[in-house]
C-alpha cells in the first residue's frame, strides 16, 4: 500500500512533495520517488529505501518547480528497487505517474502494448498505465484532438481499459498549471487552496496547508488547474460535482508530540481515545447509549438472524471480542469471519443478515471485498471505523466511528481498544433494546466503561516495570499467550502485535486448548504469558498456569490487583486495576501493548514501520 503526494500552485513544490512523503511513510517504504518539472522539463528523482534515502540521494540536485508529484512504495509488482520505484515517466518521457493499488489486467495491457513497439524498463503494473495514458494520447492527437483537455480525455479513455484498483497523478511537460488525478478502490484526497490543490492518500500532508478536501469518489478523475475550479469527471466522461469537505483532524494529532515513536503516543493516548469514542454516546442522566449511524438500523438488527462481523488482523480481533459481548448481553447470533476468507467462500447471506465491517483504516481491500459481496446478496451492511471519508465508511448504510484520531503506528492500538469500546456500546443497547441485561446491570457496566479511561491512566504508570520485564525476554525466539473466554482474544492480539514489530514468533490460545498440542512446545526457554484476570474462570486458569510450570516454562501473568494465587506461581505479574469481566479485555491489552513495544526495541527494530508491514492493505 503505497503513499502518493502531488501539488501544482505557486509555492515550491520540493519541500511539501518530500514532508508529504514523511506522513506518509507508514503505508510503505520499501522505495520513494519524486518528479518535478522545473522550467517546462520534468526531472525525476527515485531510490529503494526510506524517503531519507532520497532525500540524500537527491542531495544539492535541482528542484525548483511549483508542480510535483512523490511515491513512497510497498511493493507489489516487481522487486522493491530504483527501477520499479515512482514515478514512471511515459515512453517519450513527457508524462510521470505515481500510482497506488493494483493492476490486475497490466500483463495484457502490457503485450498489447508491447506489439506496438512500447519497451518497458520496469516489472511494475503502474508502468503500464503510462505508457497506455500516452498511447491513447497521441492517437487523439493523430485525429487532430489537441486541446488543453486531451490529456484529461486520454486519461480517462485509458482508465476504461485498466482493470484493478488505482489511485494515480499525473503530470505532463510544459505543463505548468495542472495535475490530474484519478481513483477507483485505493483512496485519494484532494486539499483545496488558494490557486493551488494538493493530493494525497490520506490527509496527513494536506492539514497544515487547508482543511478543505475532496475525497474523489471510485471512477472519478479529476483535472487541478491552479487557476481554476476543479473538474471532475467519471471514466463515462460525465461531469460530477465536487462535494467539498471539511477536515476534522489537526496538524498536532498527526506529529510524534515528544514521544520516541508513534506506537508508544498512540498506547498512552487510549485514555483519551475512549473519553472521545464515548463522547456523546451515553446520556449522562438516563444512561441510554445513543450510536447515532446506527439508529436508522436498529429494528433490522433486533429481526436479524444473526450478525456477522467481518475483518482483518487486529480489527478481527476486536471483532471477536465484540461476538462475546453482543451474544452475551444481548443474545444475538454472532460470527466472526476473516474477510479475506469470507469473500472467497461463497458464504450463505439473506436479507436477514447484518454484516459489520471492522477496520481502522476503512481501506482493506478484503474488508471491503467481503461487503461489496455481503451487499450483493442483499444483507444490511454496517461498519466501524477510524478514518472518515473513508472507502467502507462510504460503501456501508451505516455505522459508527471509532475516534481514535488518525492512528500511523503500524500496529494497531489505540484502534483496537476504541473498536472494543464501540461494541461494547453496540452490545450494551441492543441489550435494552431486547431487555436481555437487568437496568441495575446495565447501569453497573456503563458505570465501569466510564471509569476505563482512568484505570488505563493507572495501568500505564507500570511502564518502566513491564520495560524491566521485557529486558529478560527480548531474546526469547517463540512466545506463547494464553487467555480464556473474552480475553482469548486478546491472547491473540497480544501475540501479533509480538510478532508484527519484534518479529518473534508468538502464538495465542485459549488456556484449556494448551492440553492438547501447544504444551508440548514448553520448556524453561519458552516464555508463556498468561491472562488471569479475576472472575473469568480463574481457577481454571490457575490450574493451565500449574501445567505450564510444571513444563519449566517461563510466566509472566496479567492479573487483578490485589491477586494472591497466581502471583505465588508466576515469575513476573502486572497488574491491572479491578474490573468487571466484559470491560477487562480493555485493560488486559495495555501491558501486552507495552512489553511488545519495549522488546521490539531492545531487539533494535522499527517499531513504527516494521519490516514487510504496511499501515493500511488496499491490496487483495
Ligand atoms: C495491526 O497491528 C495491523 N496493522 C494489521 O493487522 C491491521 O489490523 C489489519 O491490516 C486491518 O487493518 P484495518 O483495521 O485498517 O482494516
Amino acid at each position: 500500500m503505497c503513499g502518493i503526494v502531488a501539488y501544482v500552485g505557486s509555492r515550491r513544490a520540493y519541500p511539501i512533495l518530500i514532508k508529504g512523503l514523511q506522513r506518509l511513510e507508514y503505508r510503505g517504504y520499501d522505495s520513494a520517488g519524486i518528479s518535478i518539472i522545473d522550467e517546462n522539463k520534468i526531472i525525476t528523482y527515485k531510490k529503494d529505501g526510506k524517503v531519507d534515502d532520497l532525500i540524500s540521494h537527491i542531495d544539492d540536485r535541482a528542484t525548483n518547480g511549483s508542480i510535483g508529484i512523490g511515491h513512497t512504495r510497498w511493493a507489489t509488482h516487481g522487486k522493491p528497487n530504483q527501477i520499479n520505484s515512482h514515478p514512471h515517466s511515459s515512453s517519450s518521457g513527457k508524462l510521470s505517474l505515481i500510482h497506488n493499488g493494483i493492476i490486475e489486467n497490466y500483463s495484457s495491457l502490457k503485450t498489447a502494448l508491447q506489439e506496438k513497439g512500447y519497451v518497458f524498463k520496469s516489472d511494475t503494473d503502474s508502468e503500464v498505465i503510462i505508457y497506455l495514458i500516452e498511447d491513447v494520447y497521441n492517437s487523439l492527437a493523430k485525429k487532430g484532438e489537441n486541446s488543453d483537455d486531451s490529456l484529461f480525455k486520454a486519461i480517462i479513455i485509458a482508465l476504461n481499459e485498466v482493470i484493478g484498483a488505482y489511485a494515480i497523478v499525473v503530470i505532463q511537460e510544459e505543463n505548468n498549471n495542472a495535475i490530474y488525478a484519478a481513483r477507483k478502490g485505493s483512496p485519494l484526497v484532494i486539499g483545496i487552496g488558494n490557486e493551488e490543490y494538493f493530493v494525497a492518500s490520506d490527509a496527513s500532508p494536506i492539514i497544515e496547508f487547508t482543511n478543505k478536501v475532496i475525497y474523489l469518489e471510485d471512477g472519478e478523475v479529476a483535472k487541478l488547474h491552479k487557476k481554476k475550479d476543479v473538474v471532475i469527471k467519471n471514466i463515462q466522461n460525465k461531469l460530477k460535482s465536487p462535494y467539498i469537505q471539511e477536515l476534522e483532524q489537526t496538524l498536532e494529532s498527526i506529529e510524534k508530540g515528544g514521544y520516541d515513536h508513534f506506537m508508544l503516543k498512540e498506547i498512552f493516548e487510549q485514555p483519551k481515545s475512549i473519553i472521545d469514542t464515548l463522547r456523546g454516546r451515553i446520556n449522562p442522566k438516563t444512561n441510554d447509549i445513543i450510536l447515532g449511524g446506527l439508529i436508522d438500523h436498529e429494528s433490522k438488527i433486533l429481526k436479524a438472524d444473526r450478525i456477522i462481523i467481518v475483518a482483518c488482523g487486529t480489527s478481527w480481533h476486536s471483532g471477536l471480542i465484540g461476538e462475546y459481548l453482543i451474544e452475551d448481553l444481548s443474545r444475538i447470533n454472532v460470527e466472526v469471519e476473516y474477510a479475506s476468507e469470507f469473500r472467497y467462500k461463497n458464504p450463505i447471506l439473506t436479507k436477514k443478515d447484518i454484516v459489520i465491517a471492522i477496520s481502522q483504516s476503512g481501506e482493506t481491500a478484503d474488508t471491503l471485498a467481503a461487503l461489496e459481496l455481503a451487499k450483493e446478496k442483499g444483507a444490511l451492511t454496517l461498519g466501524i471505523c477510524n478514518v472518515v471519508g473513508s472507502s467502507i465508511t462510504r460503501t456501508t448504510s451505516g455505522g459508527t466511528y471509532t475516534h481514535a484520531g488518525p492512528e500511523i503506528g503500524v500496529a494497531s492500538t489505540k484502534a483496537f481498544t476504541t473498536q472494543v469500546t464501540v461494541l461494547m456500546l453496540l452490545a450494551l443497547r441492543l441489550s435494552q433494546l431486547k431487555s436481555t441485561v437487568e437496568r441495575e446491570n446495565y447501569n453497573f457496566l456503563i458505570k465501569e466503561l466510564n471509569l476505563v479511561p482512568q484505570k488505563i491512566e493507572k495501568l500505564l504508570l507500570q511502564n518502566d516495570m513491564i520495560k524491566e520485564i521485557a529486558q529478560e525476554f527480548y531474546n526469547a525466539t517463540n512466545f506463547l499467550y494464553l487467555g480464556r473466554g473474552v480475553n482469548f482474544p486478546v491472547a491473540l492480539e497480544g501475540a501479533l502485535k509480538l510478532k508484527e514489530i519484534s518479529y518473534i514468533h508468538a502464538e495465542g490460545y485459549p488456556a484449556a486448548e494448551m492440553k492438547h498440542g501447544p504444551i508440548a512446545l514448553i520448556d524453561d526457554e519458552m516464555p508463556i504469558v498468561v491472562i488471569a484476570t479475576l472472575k473469568d474462570n480463574y481457577d481454571k486458569v490457575v490450574s493451565n498456569i500449574q501445567e505450564v510450570k510444571a513444563r519449566g516454562g517461563k510466566l509472566i501473568a496479567i492479573v487483578t490487583e490485589g491477586d494472591i494465587e497466581v502471583k505465588s506461581i508466576a515469575d513476573y505479574c502486572i497488574e491491572i486495576p479491578k474490573c468487571f469481566r466484559e470491560i477487562s479485555p480493555l485493560l488486559t491489552i495495555i501491558p501486552l501493548q507495552l512489553l511488545s513495544y519495549h522488546i521490539a526495541l531492545l531487539r533494535k527494530c522499527n517499531v513504527d514501520q516494521p519490516r514487510n508491514l504496511a499501515k493500511s492493505v488496499t491490496v487483495e
